[in-house]
């Protein structure tokens, strides 16, 4: 069993690209919608939602391998959680600076987060290592993750503020911009016209998906019945009703039963 987790909807995109490469995996996913967002939360409360969420999908769910489909959790607490399961492989989720960093002609790219993960020693650890040479913008993007998690993603008003956000950024000639939170994939259709053929969104889902199959090999990460179960802390009949809305009905086909209330 994999466990696929987040805050709310935006590790969907995660999930999405690893059911894709595994239709016969049996997947479990948490959405912690009772704490979301995470990114305007401190490090420690962050820290204890993974590693709680972590210990229920390990002992309840019976996960041998744990997804944590967001960059802010990512950052705050991988560490700590795999010294909590040694046994269990964790894979987690990083902006995709190196990848951008490679692919940029004009040495300049941006990367867009929550706050939590803008300030994190993670990030700046990850553009030391993979951008040092280059210029980056780490620029933190508070509420897009909740706007996502309400569905209202074209309201006026936002994309106003998606425009804003955007087009400094090009005007720099930056010509990647690092989708930073696992939410913003959900964002693409907003945020590619707003380019105009100058930049190029940078989305690490599919490589996550990747990483699942490395770390297993494809015939034991595919084996099961192809069965997804949702789960959410708040809400669970959300979670249900958003795939649909974020386009992702044939996922909510694989899911098994209604989602459910998890108790975390
Ligand atoms: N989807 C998460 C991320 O990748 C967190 C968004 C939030 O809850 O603030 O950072």
């Amino acid at each position: 069993m994999i466990g696929v987790f987040d805050s709310g909807l935006g590790g969907l995109s995660v999930l999405a690209a690893i059911a894709r490469d595994l239709p016969r995996a049996d997947l479990v996913y948490l959405a912690d919608t009772a704490h979301v967002p995470y990114g305007n939360k401190p490090e420690e409360f962050i820290r204890g939602r993974v590693l709680a969420i972590g210990r229920h999908l390990v002992e309840t769910q019976g996960c041998t391998l744990l997804v944590v489909a967001c960059n802010t959790a990512t950052a705050a607490a991988v560490n700590e959680l795999r010294l909590q399961h040694p046994g269990i492989a964790v894979v987690g989720v990083e902006p995709g600076v190196k990848p951008a960093a490679r692919s940029s002609a004009s040495r300049r790219i941006a990367v867009l987060a929550t706050e939590a993960t803008a300030r994190s020693e993670r990030l700046a650890r990850l553009i030391r290592e993979h951008a040092a040479q280059i210029h980056v913008d780490v620029v933190p993007c508070p509420g897009w993750a909740t706007r996502v998690e309400t569905l209202h993603l074209d309201g006026p008003e936002f994309l106003e503020e998606l425009r804003s956000t955007v087009a400094p950024l090009l005007a720099q000639q930056v010509d990647r911009l690092v989708l930073g939170c696992t939410h913003y994939s959900f964002l693409v259709p907003q945020l590619l016209p707003l380019l105009d053929g100058r930049a190029e969104l940078v989305d690490v889902a599919a490589a996550v998906a990747r990483q699942v199959l490395r770390l297993r090999g494809h015939a034991a990460a595919d084996a099961g019945s192809g069965r997804l179960t949702l789960l959410a802390t708040a809400r669970p009949e959300r979670l249900q009703a958003a795939l649909p809305a974020l386009g992702l009905s044939w996922l909510a086909r694989r899911a098994h039963g209604a989602a459910q209330q998890a108790a975390v």
